[in-house]
């Protein structure tokens, strides 16, 4: 793997780090300084001609600077003459504008899709998208990584009894469904509104919570409406312990207060967001690392080996 380097923005150097520690490789040597008007610089200071590039750097908070560092990293591995640049985006921000459902209003998730693929990037590989047709916004290769493996396995460990695994809308069900079969439980879900950015109203539960134990999964917790208001729903119809797995935790505004007063035994997410000190010291939450799944990615990327054989257990692997 002589010609494979990583790189890290801004945006999550801890996993960034962590993925060149499993692949057991130094991260590559950039700098990113501010011009004193607050214009970014990237500058690589070392060697990429010819080289098979993956950039670290989740669009998260404060997604604008992040996801600028991004496109000039890019551009600059592009003019430096890298052989292939892929964009390691472990949360793909503005995911969620992905459609024009009222008049005069942007499909910002096909906006930054053009906007990486014009600063040069070659591949995207991308963990958990809000909606999976988001990889079809690209015109180069998409590598969607899910993180059901790493939660499933954590569950597992827990031997919960009586699972019900609840989607808290109905666009997650399938991603519900896969925890269900993988657990082994029952599958319920629960008829969501969103009355606004930061209000949801968690309507009828198709299922049955009473006297089940609940694994509540989503794709991301934002300001924790979805899920405080499914969980108080849950807890309403006879539901015992409600864990809760969201792969990416972006918790802001009044998150952490509508979690620490819901009916919650235990909040799991990924490290695919840098936590706020607020975040870390939240006793119910716990964090698992996708790194190795993104190292183990990245290193078939560069071998030019299946990604999708990841996914299978491994005795059905072919590779
Ligand atoms: C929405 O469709 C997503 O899957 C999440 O449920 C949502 O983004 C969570 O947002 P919040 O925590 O603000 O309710």
């Amino acid at each position: 793997m002589n010609h494979l380097k990583i790189f890290s923005g801004n945006g999550n150097r801890p996993l960034a780090e962590a993925i060149a520690k499993s692949l057991g490789r130094p991260l590559g040597d950039a700098a990113i300084t501010l011009f004193p008007d607050g214009e970014i610089f990237v500058k690589i200071n070392e060697d990429v001609r010819g080289q098979d590039i993956f950039i670290v750097q989740p669009t998260c908070a404060p997604q604008n600077d992040n996801l600028m560092e991004l496109l000039l990293f890019i551009d600059a591995a592009h003019r430096a003459s890298a052989q292939r640049i892929t964009a390691v985006i472990p949360y793909y921000g503005y995911a969620r504008q992905d459609r024009k459902d009222e008049g005069r209003v942007p499909i910002s998730a096909k906006l930054v899709a053009n906007m990486l693929q014009v600063a040069g990037a070659d591949r995207v590989l991308t963990v958990h998208l809000h909606a999976y047709q988001v990889q079809g916004f690209f015109d180069i290769p998409v590598d969607h990584l899910l993180s059901e493996p790493v939660f499933a396995k954590y569950f597992r460990g827990l031997k919960i009894p009586n699972l019900t695994v609840v989607s808290p809308d109905v666009g997650n069900v399938k991603t519900a469904r896969i925890y269900a079969e993988l657990l082994g439980g029952d599958l319920a879900i629960i008829d969501k509104e969103r009355l606004s950015g930061t209000e949801v109203r968690a309507g009828a539960l198709i299922g049955n919570a009473k006297g089940r134990n609940i694994l509540l999964v989503d794709d991301m917790i934002t300001s924790g409406g979805t899920i405080a208001k499914a969980a108080a729903l849950l807890a309403e119809h006879g539901a015992l312990d409600i864990h809760v797995a969201a792969t990416h935790a972006v918790l802001c505004g009044e998150a952490i207060a509508r979690l620490k007063s819901a009916p919650i035994k235990s909040v799991v997410v990924t490290d695919t967001i840098p936590l706020s000190a607020e975040a870390a010291k939240l006793k119910m939450l716990k964090r698992l690392s996708l790194a190795p799944l993104l190292a183990e990615a990245i290193k078939r990327i560069h071998l030019h080996k299946s990604v999708s054989q990841l996914f299978l257990r491994k005795t059905e692997r072919k590779d």
